[in-house]
């Protein structure tokens, strides 16, 4: 078997959370080039990993011909050029979440990737965790009937510290939109199906964050039509103020059908809340063992954090897709389909009207 050369581009927060411990995961597979517009960011990654092809500018990295893949992991203002750049010169691409800016930038990528016979991935790393893999397959075997509602809160308390480029609009496209609930969209995208319309409205409550000035919004609130008639409500808020962050704070997911109800969260990873139609309430369902890694994972569940754990698995998926041959789950078009709900939710919030998710 050939060895995999990656570059990863952006050598911030969620590449050494994430990508690099992944990577390190898979078989057969090198990191063989980095790229960070701050240089002491890179030097900081170039000496962690021992890499020694970096470079400021993406372009001297991801035309290399001895790079494979490329792994975008930007401010998001960034994705779009550099993921064409990469395609252009054949290599696979698995670009962060949000896809890009706009909905018509995500299906140009998109396009573009097809076009080139490429392998692209949107990194939306929570399709990863075993509970939410158990809930997409249930529903999938008709154990919900049909969908009535899809609901889902996203509460974290980042109170008024300074976020850097996500509070800056030109650089983040938007806040908590594209932030926390695009995994969520993609979510109620994946397991009810997709939107006909929706009403929406955002809200920016912290103007200054840490001196500086915040121009994106630090809530976000939209109620759903889906085409096949279930109803969603997706709340998500940097200010619930008290609840702590990341995968310790509320990430939940209900979904309501004509035979059952299901209930997600983040924190618990092997366990849904499952209660069936006209029975006592909910009560625990344990994820199985074949749902705790994803198909094919080396990844041994009971090693480590499994609530960092199973984030792993997203490259491995990755590096499947590339060597299989085959698409890899979930794509640039699911990328694009949650930036479509994304531009609806904004234009809805705009004009305060109901917008058709097209
Ligand atoms: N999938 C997830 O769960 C998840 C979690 C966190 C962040 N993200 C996404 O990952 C991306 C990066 O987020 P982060 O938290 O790592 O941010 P970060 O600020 O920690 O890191 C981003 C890095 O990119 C560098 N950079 C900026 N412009 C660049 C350019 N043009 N070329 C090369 N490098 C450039 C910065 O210097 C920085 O080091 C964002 O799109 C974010 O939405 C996804």
């Amino acid at each position: 078997m050939t060895t995999l050369n990656f570059a990863i581009v952006g050598t911030g927060g969620i590449t050494l959370q994430n990508h690099l411990p992944g990577l390190a995961m898979c078989k057969d597979v090198r990191v063989s080039a980095l790229c960070d517009t701050n240089p002491e960011t890179l030097e900081k990654a170039r000496q962690q990993t021992g890499v020694e092809v970096c470079s400021t500018k993406f372009e001297e990295i991801v035309t290399r011909d001895d790079v494979h893949a490329v792994i975008i992991a930007t401010p998001n203002i960034a994705h779009k050029p550099i993921a064409l750049a990469a395609i252009a010169h054949g290599k696979h691409v698995m670009c962060e979440k949000p896809l890009a800016l706009t909905a018509t930038d995500a299906k140009e990528m998109a396009m573009a990737a097809d076009k080139a016979g490429v392998r692209h991935m949107t990194a939306f790393t929570y399709r990863f965790v075993p509970a939410m893999r158990y809930l997409g397959h249930l529903i999938a075997q008709g154990d919900l009937g049909q969908p009535y509602h899809y609901r889902s809160c996203r509460l974290q308390d980042w109170g008024t510290r300074n976020l850097g480029w996500r509070q800056v609009k030109a650089l983040a496209g938007n806040g908590e939109l594209g932030d926390m609930l695009s995994h969520r969209i993609n979510f109620a995208q994946h397991l009810v199906g997709p939107m006909k319309r929706i009403v929406a409205n955002v809200k920016n409550l912290t103007p200054v964050r840490g001196g500086a000035p915040n121009d994106t919004e630090d809530w976000v609130g939209i109620l759903a039509d889906f085409t096949n008639g279930a109803t969603g409500v997706l709340e998500s808020s940097k200010l619930a103020s008290g609840r702590n962050e990341s995968w310790r704070s509320l990430d939940y997911v209900e979904v309501n059908g004509s035979e059952a109800t299901f209930e997600f969260t983040t924190g618990k990873w092997d366990e849904l809340q499952y209660g069936k139609l006209g029975g006592p309430g909910l009560a625990p369902l344990k994820v199985p063992r074949e749902f705790w890694t994803w198909p094919g994972s080396p990844r041994d569940p009971s090693a480590g954090d499994p609530l960092v754990a199973f984030r792993y698995d997203q490259a491995f998926e990755f590096v499947d897709a590339i060597r299989s041959g085959r698409p890899a789950t979930p794509s640039f078009h699911e990328g694009a389909a949650t930036q479509v709900v994304m531009d609806a939710a904004l234009e809805s919030a705009a004009s305060g009207k109901w917008v058709e998710v097209s």
